[in-house]
């Protein structure tokens, strides 16, 4: 495959770039810079790119790239730091810069150049996005001044000779507006790759490589009803049918009709062999006087395990165990304090399983980000209503019940929820919304319905809108909207008898209440 690699000097945007890439539709893959000679031979890649960091070149101990990088006779294109360690490396010079330039900025172009064709002309100016202190005060041998800057007289320099590139500025944010075609230009026109990667080439890729993997083996399959859990599911359960077992844990902690859809897609619709453990009592006996958010948590998780365990030794064990990681989940980061260190989350909800059950993981989605792997469900045929869906955490409604959690207090959360997510698809906005869901607060209030008086719990709206889920703002609804729904629960929802709408974004606030 055709691929570009990106080398990670601590970027904290490193992922857009192999993003950008991949949108332009080019296999890309990331290796730190300490890795990037292994990751080199073993890509075999048509170009190479080399990402910002927070390190600065003349610092002491500051990353460099592998001098064989640059001899390897293949297209380069260094972003800020990337420019400049590349600049430092091939003879030029690099300065701390007593002012630097953040944000905003513009540039114009001074010279044609390949990276450009088809896109800017000599002479006009453009809004890139720039983020750096350092800058080259002078180039490498064979370099050109391209493009420049107020504040970086470099900020595009180029060896079309060589086809190396330097950009002073961020082509992979989206406030450089042009820079996701920069990009796909530096993949397509430099780098001369024509070959498309898609979700239909990386299906059929990964099929025979699971194939290849499990041979006539046996493996389970944790399914959440989640979307990285399904997609997992079903593109094994292709490649390797009834060899597959699925086992999905049903807490009772789940949304109104949500078992039931999982049961009859997975085992209706795609005939998988799946077990669908009814676990309710077991998990709300054990969460009976547990109102710590941590301790739920931690109990949900470790008797997730265990009910997993059980049953998996019920259907006589398997050898392999499937997981739905995400490309980044498995992102081998640079740390900011010079050494490389490895960040691996484990899955939310089955962490701690492949330990436990001494089991080799079959996880064929680890190459892919979230958008990507949305795309491969629809590839793989899975309805829009499956694939589109919003985030849901692991502990389910638990943590959306601030207090005990009872099966009253579910059932009520269930339906005011359903009440709330019927009303924002009908309204079109589900897909406008990262996350959006009910929560049933502690407290109860007084109220007045007819001629009597109420004494009911509170609920709470929550929508956000985000891209990772690291930090998020409130979704802006018209009050109509909101009075609507509010009406429509206090009159729907025995036990809800007041709406209020969370108007908090995270920071400082979190996307869920516990
Ligand atoms: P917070 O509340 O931390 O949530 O802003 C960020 C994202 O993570 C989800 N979340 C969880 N997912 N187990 C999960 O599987 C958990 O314990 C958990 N807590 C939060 C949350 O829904 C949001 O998408």
């Amino acid at each position: 495959m055709e691929t570009i690699l990106v080398v990670d000097f601590g970027s904290q945007v490193t992922q857009l770039i192999a993003r950008r890439v991949r949108e332009a539709g080019v296999y890309s893959e990331i290796a730190p810079f300490t890795k990037a000679e292994e990751a080199f031979h073993r890509l075999k890649p048509r170009g190479i790119i080399l990402s910002g960091s927070p390190s600065g070149v003349p610092e002491e101990g500051s990353p460099r790239a592998p001098q064989m990088l640059f001899d390897a006779d293949i297209p380069i294109l260094g972003i800020c730091y990337g420019q400049q360690v590349m600049s430092h490396q091939l003879g030029g010079r690099v300065e701390s810069g007593d002012s630097g330039e953040f944000g905003r900025a513009f540039l114009t172009v001074t010279q044609d150049c390949a990276l450009f064709d088809g896109l800017w002309e000599v002479g006009e100016r453009h809004q890139v996005w720039m983020s750096h202190g350092d800058k080259v005060t002078q180039f490498a041998p064979g370099f050109e001044i391209v493009a420049i800057s107020d504040g970086a007289p470099f900020a595009v320099i180029a060896d079309e000779k060589r086809k190396f590139y330097g950009t002073q500025f961020h082509p992979e944010v989206v406030h450089t507006p042009d820079g996701a075609k920069l990009i796909a230009n530096f993949a397509r026109h430099v780098c001369g790759i024509a070959e498309d990667w898609t979700m239909a080439e990386f299906r059929a890729q990964k099929i025979a490589e699971i194939r290849e993997q499990v041979g006539d083996k046996r493996v389970i399959c944790g399914l959440s009803g989640g979307v990285d859990s399904s997609v997992a599911a079903v593109l094994i359960h292709e490649a390797i049918g009834d060899q597959l077992t699925c086992v999905f844990v049903d807490h009772g902690l789940l949304r109104q009709g949500e078992a039931e859809q999982v049961v009859s897609l997975f085992r209706g619709h795609y005939d998988m062999p799946l077990v669908h453990v009814r676990a309710e009592e077991r998990f709300l006996s054990g969460l009976a006087g547990v109102d710590d958010p941590e301790k739920k948590r931690k109990f949900i998780g470790k008797t997730f395990i265990d009910v997993f365990d059980e049953e998996a030794t019920k259907v006589g064990g398997a050898d392999f165990l499937a997981q739905g990681t995400l490309y980044p989940d498995v992102i081998e980061s640079v740390s900011f304090t010079g050494g490389p260190s490895v960040t691996i989350k484990s899955h939310h909800n089955v962490g701690g399983l492949p330990e436990r059950m001494k089991m080799a993981l079959v996880e064929p989605l680890r190459e892919l980000f979230k958008d990507e792997v949305r795309e491969l469900g629809r590839e793989l045929g899975l309805p829009e209503q499956f694939v589109g869906r919003h985030p849901f955490p692991g502990p389910g409604l638990a943590i959306r019940i601030p207090g005990e959690v009872t099966k009253e207090a579910c059932d009520i959360l269930r339906k005011a929820d359903a009440i709330y997510l019927e009303e924002i698809r009908k309204a079109g906005l589900y897909d406008a919304i990262w996350q959006a869901f009910a929560v049933l607060l502690p407290v109860r209030t007084v109220g007045v319905m007819g001629d009597s008086r109420t004494y009911d719990r509170v609920c709470g709206l929550r929508a956000v809108t985000s891209t990772d889920g690291m930090t998020a703002d409130v979704y802006p609804f018209p009050s109509e909207f909101l009075s609507n729904v509010a009406t429509r629960i206090v009159n729907e929802v025995r036990g809800i008898n007041r709406v209020v709408y969370d108007y908090t974004s995270k920071p400082p606030g979190t996307i869920e209440w516990e």
